[in-house]
């Protein structure tokens, strides 16, 4: 079974092609179109903004990502009925930078050889999501296609091993999420434990913007942490706190972190706080104080619900010290479990997410999947389109 994916849930255009075959699945193609040099000069996402590109980058990244798969065949303008042209016009009626796109390709598109789509259906920045369901509902009309909505932190955890080792425990630490998923099947998640307020990655982001480093913080805060030297992290003795270190539950909170790292800043001179050493020493501290929670809370839980193994994924799960202290930890704390972590370019948003997903949704089609203890269903990965 070939599916095409396509994610737009923030300010990452994804279009990728994937092949399933019972318990293997392999990526065709996969292509990304970043709009962080777009979001940089306001220092976070900008949800209108991040539609408008992805308005624009869709069917490039489409196109690139069909003759990546060796599926893309030019043909010369095909006749488009009234009928069609008012139904493309019906489902892209708020996507009108698209429409003329999305017209012009599929005239000289031929069908190309799949058997399915999936987009991102939620969670995500609700203009940008939308710019993405609209699209695949384009295609999945024009080419008649199933078309299935997946869940993004389905789509995440799925990156590190799509079939892993059952129960499995998953951690999502990105920009909108951290969580912390039970999977005692493939296609059954019960989040036991979630950030009560900023995810991880959008404190850093936060974090990153106080001292003056760019957008995204995460890279940046891991590039300034590797370059603190002893001395520094000596001299100014930060001490940030763990939140929710000991809470007894697996929830998280890190507004509290921001906050932490914003008093100290303010209680230092102009002169300290802008200088290299001080942003360094506080970057490698901020990064340690993450690690900390995140490790200790997700080992302990893997080893309370008796998993064989476990898996990270989401943006934040790319951070070069988070990998090596959870393996290190891992190893000799859990031995039994099997860690699975995915390559840096699979830990950010990427189409292959939504085939991988969409893939296991059309193969064994799922109702309400992703669920907290509380029984509050907050996302499911056979998640229905949402109507206009
Ligand atoms: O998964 P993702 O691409 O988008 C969401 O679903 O949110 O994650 C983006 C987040 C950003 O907050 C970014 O700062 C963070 O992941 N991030 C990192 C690293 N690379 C990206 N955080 C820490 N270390 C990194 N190397
Ligand atoms: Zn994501």
């Amino acid at each position: 079974m070939t599916i095409l994916g396509i994610e737009t849930s923030c300010d990452e255009t994804g279009i990728a092609v994937v092949r399933g075959d019972k318990k293997k699945l392999t990526i065709l193609s996969n292509i990304v179109a970043s709009q962080i040099e777009v979001h940089k000069k306001w220092g976070g996402v900008m949800p209108l903004l991040a539609k408008r590109e992805h308005q624009k980058n869709l069917v490039p990244v489409l196109l690139k990502s069909l003759k990546q798969a060796g599926l893309y065949k030019k043909i010369l303008g095909r006749k488009q009925s009234v009928g069609f042209k008012k139904k493309l016009a019906d489902i892209l009626t708020r996507e009108s930078l698209l429409l003329p796109r999305v017209s012009r390709f599929l005239a000289s598109c031929e069908i190309p050889a799949i058997d399915g789509i999936a987009v991102t259906a939620r969670p995500g920045l609700e203009p940008a999501l939308w710019a993405g369901i609209n699209f695949a509902k384009t295609l999945a009309f024009a080419w008649k296609k199933p078309l299935v909505g997946i869940d993004h932190l389905e789509g995440h955890l799925l990156m590190a091993n799509s079939f892993p080792p059952s129960p499995a425990l998953s951690l999502v630490v990105s920009g909108g999420h951290t969580v912390l998923i039970v999977s005692r099947r493939q296609g059954a998640y019960t989040i036991i434990g979630e950030t009560r307020d900023d995810a991880a990655g959008e404190m850093l982001d936060k974090c990153s913007r106080l001292l003056g480093l760019g957008y995204p913080g995460g890279p940046q805060i891991e590039r300034e942490a590797a370059l603190a030297s002893k001395e520094d992290i000596r001299k100014f003795g930060i001490r940030l706190p763990r939140p929710m270190l000991h809470s007894h539950d697996y929830d998280f909170s890190f507004s509290g972190l921001k906050t932490a790292v914003l008093y100290d800043y303010r209680s230092r001179k102009v002169a300290v706080r802008k200088g290299k050493a001080y942003v360094r020493a506080m970057c490698c501290e901020l990064q340690q104080a993450l690690c900390d929670v995140l490790v200790t809370k997700t080992l302990a839980a893997a080893q309370e619900h008796g998993v064989k193994s476990l898996l990270l994924g989401g943006g934040v799960s790319a951070n070069k010290e988070l990998r090596r202290q959870i393996a290190e930890k891992a190893k000799t704390q859990l031995p039994g479990i099997s860690l699975y972590i995915p390559s840096p370019e699979f830990c950010t948003d990427n189409g292959v997410m939504a085939a991988f997903a969409g893939y296991i949704s059309l193969v064994r089609p799922r109702k309400s999947t992703i669920w907290r203890t509380s029984r509050r269903i907050i996302a499911s990965s056979h998640t229905s389109i949402p109507r206009l």
